[in-house]
């Protein structure tokens, strides 16, 4: 009876062996229907989809590793427009200028950018903002902090900036370390650049109280914050790990500490600065009389600081590293300014920065071969058809622009691949710019090759500060310094692994310093 009952449980009961098999057999049997189904039913009204072998996975693997091979590779095999799996989602991307204005300039309600996002930023802005609000909210949202983002505003900021790096140079040990005598040493970029942005931002959107934390515990918290906002997060928002519960907590933290600063205000009646929080605080008012909250302004400076961080820091790190190969620029920036302030260089002005062409041509040649955000989303909300084709992209999927692909597309840039900053003196008649006239815009349209601040109702906010930030802080450098690559490898390549498009390591330069001895520390 024994023996009997213990044959018919094993026969019942597969082993380890046989559940292993059944599984491998189900994954055989999912990849290969997986493959017949692209190969067999693909539908004549959608863009062509790229071949993967793996279901759901899709072509994770490829696109995030070199997103600019991936677009390449397949625009040679498809044309402008093809849909692609990313893990689970499934992704239109249109390229070139006409793509991007098919997804920048797509109508609210045919795309929605909080669909795409949403999930990502709320965990780390917090509620009721950007993408956790809805769109008509978001506009009026960027409107308060654009009306504080104006000249009178940036004037105030250029000397701000100026005494930042300054103090920053003497204490950070890649550079003065404490030693204002100190000529010349190694420093990594990826290091110094963020803690200057982040410094230089701070104080000056947020005023001097915000600024004053980050030499507390806040620059931990927002440290806390960005590995919360990384890829694996914008794939599992909620993934049970460390780096899930600390974001979390550092977003009550941090949201509760801007909230506190705002009380303080309130009660001193001290308005004074020119800064963001101000701002929201003097004009946070909707068109349909609901005040913003407290916290909703405290959660919109989180945005705001975020949205500046990784996209400015990974901009002034690719330019001080092409600066490093290229003596002879830099040598041309430095007469750029001895023209425009004089030869004593006295501190800079908004005016001065104003007046530096090069240096402005600098920034927007950075931005050109090195746009932060490689992938712009949103979510197909409405059957989206794709004029001048009998594709229709349906509800549910996403839609992507890239605007990074038409600004190293030789169409439109002269040797796309060469960092060569005085091409934008000769950029009306080498391609088909609106050329405003101001050194920081381009072309207001969406169907633009040039679009590293995007286009529509999502164009960043924050242009013209990046430009008057980055200028101020590249104009100290090149008055400051001389610098170098540590060894001849180059501009390193770009590495995609994060949310923003960053140089990959080692990412130092040597620097020594123009003249020793007159350094000004600011307190
Ligand atoms: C939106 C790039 C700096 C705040 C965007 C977008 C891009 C961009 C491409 C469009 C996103 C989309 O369409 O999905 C950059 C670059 C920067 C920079 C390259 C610096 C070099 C800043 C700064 C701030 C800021 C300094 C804040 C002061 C924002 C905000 C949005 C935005 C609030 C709007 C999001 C929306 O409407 O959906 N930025 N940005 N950015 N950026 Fe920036």
């Amino acid at each position: 009876m024994d023996m009997l009952y213990r044959s018919s449980f094993v026969d019942f009961v597969p082993s380890g062996h046989l559940v292993l098999a059944g599984l491998a057999a189900f994954i055989v049997v999912a990849i290969v229907l997986n493959a017949l189904s692209q190969v067999l039913f693909a539908d004549p009204n959608r863009p062509p989809v790229v071949f993967h072998w793996i279901p759901v996975f899709g072509s994770a693997v490829s696109y995030g590793m070199d997103p600019y091979k991936f677009f390449e590779d397949n625009r040679k095999k498809f044309g402008d427009v093809f849909t692609f799996v990313l893990l689970g989602r499934r992704m239109t991307v249109a390229l070139g200028p006409q793509g991007n204005d098919f997804v920048l300039n797509a109508k609210l309600s045919d795309v929605s950018a909080e669909d795409a996002y949403q999930h990502l930023t709320t965990p780390v802005f917090g509620n009721g903002v950007i993408y956790d609000c809805p769109n008509h909210r978001l506009m009026e949202q960027k409107k308060f902090a654009k009306s504080a983002l104006t000249v009178q505003a940036f004037r105030t900021y250029v000397p701000i900036i100026v005494g930042e790096v300054r103090n920053y140079w003497l204490k950070s040990p890649q550079f003065f370390g404490g030693n204002p005598n100190r000529a010349s040493a190694n420093a990594h970029l990826m290091t110094a650049m963020p803690e200057l942005t982040i410094f230089t931002a701070s104080r000056t959107l947020q005023g001097k109280d915000i600024r004053a934390k980050f030499d507390e515990s806040f620059a931990d918290l927002y440290h806390d914050l960005d590995r919360g906002f990384t890829p694996l997060h914008f794939v599992f928002p909620h993934i049970p790990i460390p780096a899930s519960f600390r974001r979390n907590a550092a977003q009550k933290k941090v949201s509760d500490t801007y909230m506190a600063v705002i009380r303080d205000r309130r009660q001193r009646g001290d308005f004074s600065e020119f800064d963001v929080i101000n701002t929201f605080l003097k004009e946070g008012i909707y068109k349909d009389g609901v005040r913003m909250t407290d916290r909703e302004i405290a959660n919109m400076q989180i945005g705001i600081l975020m949205g500046g961080q990784h996209t400015s820091a990974a901009t002034s790190t690719w330019a001080l590293l092409h600066l490093a190969a290229d003596p002879e620029l830099c040598k041309a920036l430095y007469r750029e300014q001895i023209e425009v302030c004089g030869e004593d260089l006295p501190d800079l002005t908004y005016e001065n920065l104003q007046n530096m062409t090069l240096l402005n041509y600098t920034i927007r040649e950075t931005l050109r071969m090195h746009p932060p955000l490689h992938s712009l989303f949103r979510k197909v909300r409405s059957d989206l058809a794709i004029e001048g084709t009998h594709y229709v992209v349906p509800k549910g999927h996403y839609v992507m622009a890239a605007p990074g692909v038409p600004m190293i597309d030789s169409k439109y840039f002269k040797d796309p691949v060469t960092f060569r900053p005085s091409r934008w003196a000769e950029a009306k008649n080498e391609i088909n710019l609106d050329d405003s006239g101001e050194a920081t815009t381009v072309s207001k349209g969406a169907k633009s090759p040039y679009l590293p601040f995007g286009a529509g109702r999502h164009r960043c906010i924050g242009e013209q500060f990046a430009y008057v930030q980055l200028g101020t802080i590249l104009a100290m450098f090149i008055r400051e310094f001389t610098w170098t690559l540590p060894d001849s490898s180059g501009v390193p390549r770009p590495d995609y692994s994060s949310m923003v498009t960053l140089p990959s390591e080692p990412t130092n330069i040597v620097w020594t310093r123009r003249k020793v001895g007159e350094k000004k520390p600011v307190a």
